[in-house]
């Protein structure tokens, strides 16, 4: 019998008469126990075992009824979890071995993608990120849209690139407004980082193009720097410097928030060398 059974104890303890009934604690949630049963799984690949600095902070946010309803009836078809154990196929994913696959790393809540996604309906889009509620929010803008060329996938995506995807299997990554991580102790967290950006090369086809945007000019620059001297990677700038903004990338919630505190944004596109 599981010990969580308390009642009984309190009930006999009552029963003798020697004491009133102490309140039973309700029990504990386990900490790995996902919140929707066919949802995104908590932590899917145990991330928080390996010796690795993660770029993002695990985050309880709150879910809303309409995202918690979203996760429970279109997860199960348009999500998937980051559980590092299989090489996804992107062409069965999509139901389409010709369709260009982008991987968005990031997308918080999804409004970008989704518009990004409605307006090339000729791409597919595996946007992943360990942010729950934007996951729920993100496949309810794609069901709202009728969009049937995004993936959600949950978790981290360094295992996602290393372990599930295929050497060449990308026609391009975006990484909008990644975590800025101001701290100087904390540098070690972003994202772009040189080893980051030799694993996103391999899994690139060549000539594919990693598009980052910033508002943090510290980082732009950084990314600017390693960008600009990484091996497998030629800036599309023919003067080495930030691209101008394309007009397919709409203005995500990060960049408002950065814009509204004055901030400058700086957009880099750089090619796969191939
Ligand atoms: C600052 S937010 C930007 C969200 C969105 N792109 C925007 O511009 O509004 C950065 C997002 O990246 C996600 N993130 C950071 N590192 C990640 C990783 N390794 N894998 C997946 N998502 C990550 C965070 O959870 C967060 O939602």
């Amino acid at each position: 019998m599981s010990e969580n059974l308390a009642p009984s104890t309190a009930a006999g303890t009552a029963a003798a008469g020697t004491a009133a009934p102490r309140p039973v604690p309700a029990p504990a949630r386990a900490r790995r126990e996902p919140m929707f049963p066919d949802g995104p799984a908590p932590d899917p690949a145990g991330s928080h075992h390996e010796r690795r600095i993660r770029s993002f902070q695990p985050r309880r946010s709150r879910v809303t009824p309409g995202q918690a309803e979203a996760l429970r009836r279109l997860w199960p078809t348009w999500g998937l979890d980051v559980d590092g154990l299989r090489r996804l196929d992107l062409g069965e994913l999509f139901g389409d071995p010709a369709l260009p696959v982008v991987l968005e790393i990031g997308f918080g809540m999804g409004e970008a993608t989704a518009e990004m996604a409605a307006a090339d309906p000729g791409t597919g889009i595996l946007a992943c990120d360990v942010h729950t509620p934007g996951q729920g929010n993100l496949l309810g803008l794609a069901e709202q849209r009728g969009l049937t060329n995004v993936r959600v996938a949950n978790g981290d995506a360094i295992i996602l690139l290393r372990e599930m995807l295929a050497p060449d299997a990308l026609a391009g990554i975006r990484v909008f407004f990644p975590d800025p991580w101001p701290k100087k102790r904390h540098h070690k967290r972003r994202l772009i980082q040189p080893e980051f950006l030799a694993l996103a090369a391999t899994r690139l086809a060549p000539g594919a193009v990693l598009h980052c945007a910033t508002d943090w000019e510290p980082y732009a620059e950084q990314m600017l720097e390693v960008l600009s001297a990484s091996p497998d990677f030629e800036n599309t700038q023919p003067d080495g410097g930030y691209a101008p903004r394309p007009d397919f990338r709409p203005l995500t919630r990060f960049e408002g928030q950065g814009l509204d505190k004055g901030h400058v944004v700086h957009d880099l596109m750089f090619r796969r060398r191939g």
